[in-house]
């Protein structure tokens, strides 16, 4: 059991504060082949590409598809108020468009019932990365037919679920997913290049904005917001080269996506990139569409980064210089910890016009737990959670508009490339016997929350 107290209440953040923890469909579900749900990109590039650690999949991963009744009432135990989960799409729709799975539908009618039989709100997340397979095959974020194909399913959702559900984020991390799966080629599907790259960020602009527009038509008193992952961005030294590499990646990791939804369009700075970016989707003839009033924006922020200039890298022209080798406290992703970076974040953000309220829909991280005789002593998370937590009521007390807080995540689960090497869980998974244990953490929460 945890003795380390906070030094803040949960009360201190206000009585109407949302303290939820967040999962995802693909990380969390498993059941990937079976009910009726057809293959997401997921669940095709674990199998193919050999690039997620030790070969695994999110196929079973931590079975929420069987255990989400257990996993709502654990939920409910820690403390929490609200409940973030996403949506497979080809779980709805097998082959992305064409034919509605009914058990994908009742699997999250479900869901939804649970959390209300047990007093929590359901935050749903349309798009948590978990593409299907299909479309992926016609061309996926870098088709036009994107905005078509999404728009039907966000429909489908809205239609069936709205009554119930008030509480939605359109994308998660677009910058995350076009990037690292249509540039980098490091997640799903695996793709590289400007020409997947640009018109991928272009489309996911564009339906972050549908999205919100259909469900704002469809969805009576719907609060609807979309997550952005942020990173603040720190110059390695004062020279000139240096600082202008922090600004070239600061437009791509912050601003790139936040901008155009705001109705600014894409960022016009002195950054080549960004002109291919206009050019190539002829994108000034779509600013309105890529604008829609959000009512909250979802801060997504894990650590800070620090850059240098580096010529030999193709765009950007500069690299990160790891937290690892600063010798400044990291977590097991590599990740700097650092509380007061995340309260500049929320600064940041709230500084944008347009920008109403923010919520944190994610924060967390990893560490190498170890489960001894029927614990997880994870006082590192604990240290974590304390100093990004007391950074964010820093931020409140002075008058940013923040509404709540989402922890990543509830249980471990399958960590994209990191498969499931990286625990990022309140509860600690034992992969073999899909045994759940609370981590001091865990209790953490528990005590703060319980204490409302
Ligand atoms: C952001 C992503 O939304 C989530 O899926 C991921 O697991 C966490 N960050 C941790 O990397």
């Amino acid at each position: 059991m945890p003795n380390t107290k906070a030094s803040f209440s949960a009360k201190d953040f206000g009585d109407d504060f949302l303290w939820g923890v967040a999962i995802a469909a693909a990380q969390n579900e498993g059941a990937h082949d079976t009910y009726g749900k057809g293959p997401s990109i997921w669940d095709v590039y674990s199998k193919k590409a050999r690039k997620i650690k030790s070969g695994h999949t999110p196929y079973e991963s931590c079975d929420f598809y069987h255990r989400y009744k257990n996993d709502l009432l654990l939920t409910k135990a820690l403390g929490f108020s609200v409940f973030r989960f996403s949506i497979s799409w080809p779980r709805i729709l097998p082959d992305g468009v064409g034919r509605i799975n009914k058990e994908g539908i009742h699997f999250y009618h479900r869901v939804i019932d649970e959390c209300l039989k047990l007093g929590l709100v359901p935050f749903v997340t349309l798009y948590h990365w978990d593409l299907p397979a299909a479309l992926e095959k016609e061309g996926g974020w870098s088709a036009h037919l994107m905005l078509k194909w999404f728009s039907r399913f966000v429909t489908i959702c809205a239609e069936e679920f709205g009554h119930k559900v008030k509480n939605w984020i359109v994308l998660n991390e677009p910058f995350g997913f076009t990037s690292l799966g249509y540039m980098l080629g490091k997640h799903a599907p695996g793709k590289i290049g400007m020409r997947n790259f640009l018109p991928a960020i272009h489309h996911a602009a564009l339906a972050q904005a549908e999205g919100g527009r259909i469900l704002r038509k469809l969805v009576p008193q719907a609060y609807i917001g979309t997550t952005f992952s942020c990173s603040e961005v720190v110059p390695f030294s004062n020279n000139e080269e240096d600082i202008k590499a922090a600004q070239r990646v600061d437009i791509l990791l912050n601003r790139l996506f936040i901008e155009p939804t705001l109705g600014y369009g894409y960022p016009r700075d002195d950054f080549k990139f960004l002109d291919k970016l206009e050019m190539y989707n002829k994108a000034w003839k779509h600013r309105e569409r890529m604008r829609f009033d959000f009512d909250y924006i979802g801060v997504q922020n894990y650590f800070p980064i620090v850059v240098k200039h580096n010529p030999l890298i193709p765009v950007v022209m500069a690299s990160d210089v790891k937290a690892t080798k600063r010798n400044v406290p990291h977590t097991s992703m590599g990740w700097e910890i650092n509380g007061d970076s995340f309260y500049r974040i929320l600064k940041k953000f709230s500084a944008y016009r347009g920008v109403k309220e923010i919520i944190v829909t994610e924060n967390g991280a990893a560490f190498k737990d170890q489960l001894v005789d029927g614990e997880v002593d994870d006082q590192k998370r604990i240290d974590y959670f304390h100093g990004y937590l007391a950074a964010l009521l820093r931020a409140k007390n002075e008058g940013m508009n923040i509404k709540g807080y989402f922890a990543w995540t509830l249980t471990d689960n399958f960590e994209w490339a990191e498969g499931y090497h990286a625990r990022f869980g309140l509860i600690h998974v034992d992969f073999k016997t899909q045994l759940r244990t609370i981590k001091n953490s865990g209790y953490w929460f528990r005590d703060l929350l319980t204490s409302r």
